[in-house]
């Protein structure tokens, strides 16, 4: 296969940079995808996404707009940090109607027929040109912007709505009531919203009312399976030959994190397929395995090393055992256990009880990057919770220390 072919295969199956539309390569979300592609299909009803960040959210979203029966391609918006209800309204109203925001047009050019007519002023298409701004002011402006739309378009719309989790919390009330008078004003739109949890769960409890139109649906990890599946295919499309014991530890290290699974096979193929194998070999998984390592997230990278504080040594084993654990939350008693494990694995003598609970707790502290959190008494978790897939991957890569929940420590 030449070097071009392999690289657009490649790129097709394993992507650990952009969600995924299809489902043929959305592995693992077959029930999720399947209610929501059901609870959508039932007018006035809407639906809500979230999981962790990374946890593939966008992915199931994207593919679950784009396979609802009957329907045009979704418009996809995203909220931005400290934005506003009639921004992402406005970006929406845009991108349906296909208006270009840097050109200047009047309202006799777009063309946008009756129903915009009343609405002119707040388009700023007074006849002049201007710059195209949709200027939202009121959720009665939302709702009656939607029913133009909806009644120019000739067709009901799909939005989805995704990184939501960064509106401020007036912002995301506004779409709940919004949400609320498009269901009662019969309005054939379909909204997605998908963002990470926390920030909107209180939504969720202040607006019960508005949310029974909502299907939600929370997006777990990947199983192991799926994580095999991910493997698989990209072997099998690349004809390049992988052992079980290779990607069962690509699967485990990733912690069920998908776009560590992208990641790390896209690089331990893409070392075997440079050293001219049919099958990969130890040297090229670990030469892949060292390649992820310098391609990680920038984040996730900066993070670890604030917490090393520059002292591999002292801390990182620590780091380790928190990792190596099958709960997101470890409780004391695990991470002891699992860093004396670590400490025999690579024949380090381990520093006493104490110590280790002094670095755990340092590391909750912002000169160590927060790295850590303390939930709970005596437990321990990473802040960011994909940094368990980050430090597996340093574990193995740097320590030659195999951590996975799937492979318990003793
Ligand atoms: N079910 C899946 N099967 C295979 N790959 C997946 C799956 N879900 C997500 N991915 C891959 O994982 C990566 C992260 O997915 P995605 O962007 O959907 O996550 P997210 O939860 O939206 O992340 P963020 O919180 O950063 O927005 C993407 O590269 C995507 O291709
Ligand atoms: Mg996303």
């Amino acid at each position: 296969m030449e070097k071009d072919e392999f690289i657009r295969i490649r790129n097709s199956y394993l992507t650990a940079a952009a969600p995924i539309r299809s489902s043929e390569h959305l592995k693992g979300r077959e029930r999720g995808l399947a209610s929501l592609v059901n609870a959508l299909s039932s007018p006035g009803r809407h639906a809500f996404i979230h999981g962790h960040r990374g946890v593939g959210k966008t992915s199931l979203a994207q593919t679950a707009a784009f396979s609802l029966p009957g329907r045009a391609d979704p418009i996809i918006a995203a909220c931005e940090r400290n934005g506003s209800f009639g921004q992402v309204v406005s970006d929406i109203i845009k991108k349906a109607l296909q208006l270009n925001p840097l050109e200047t047009k009047t309202a006799r050019n777009l063309n946008l027929g009756a129903s915009f007519a009343g609405f002119g002023g707040n388009f700023g298409l007074s006849g002049e040109k201007a710059p195209l701004e949709v200027n939202i002011k009121s959720i009665s402006d939302a709702v009656f912007c939607f029913q133009s739309c909806v009644k120019f378009l000739g067709r009901d719309l799909v939005v989805l709505i995704d990184e939501f989790d960064q509106l401020p919390p007036t912002e995301a009330a506004s779409f709940a009531h919004f949400l609320k008078q498009l269901s009662d004003q019969n309005v054939p739109v379909t909204l997605i919203l998908c963002g990470i949890a926390e920030s909107v769960e209180s939504l969720f409890e202040e607006h019960a009312s508005v949310f029974r139109q909502v299907h939600t649906e929370k997006v777990e990890r990947l199983g192991l399976t799926p994580r095999m599946e991910i493997i698989q295919d990209a072997a099998g499309a690349l004809n390049i030959e992988i052992e079980s014991g290779f990607s069962g530890r690509i699967a485990q290290i990733s912690d069920g994190w998908p776009s560590f699974v992208h990641l790390i096979a896209d690089k331990v193929f893409t070392s075997a397929y440079d050293a001219g194998e049919k099958r990969v070999t130890k040297q090229s998984y670990e030469m892949g395995l060292k390649e992820a390592v310098s391609s990680v997230e920038l984040t996730l990278k900066r993070q670890y090393e604030t917490a090393l504080h520059k002292n591999q040594k002292k801390y990182e084993h620590v780091i380790w055992a928190v990792s190596a654990d099958k709960f997101l939350d470890v409780n004391l008693d695990m991470v002891w256990s699992h860093y004396i494990w670590i400490c025999n694995q690579i024949n380090v003598s381990p520093v006493d009880r104490n110590n280790v609970t002094t670095k755990l707790n340092q590391m909750c502290k912002s000169d160590y990057g927060k790295i850590i959190l303390k939930p709970r008494r005596a437990n321990y978790t990473f802040s960011e919770k994909m940094m368990r897939a980050y430090a597996r991957l340093r574990a193995e890569s740097d320590g030659g220390v195999q951590l996975g929940a799937e492979n318990p420590t003793p």
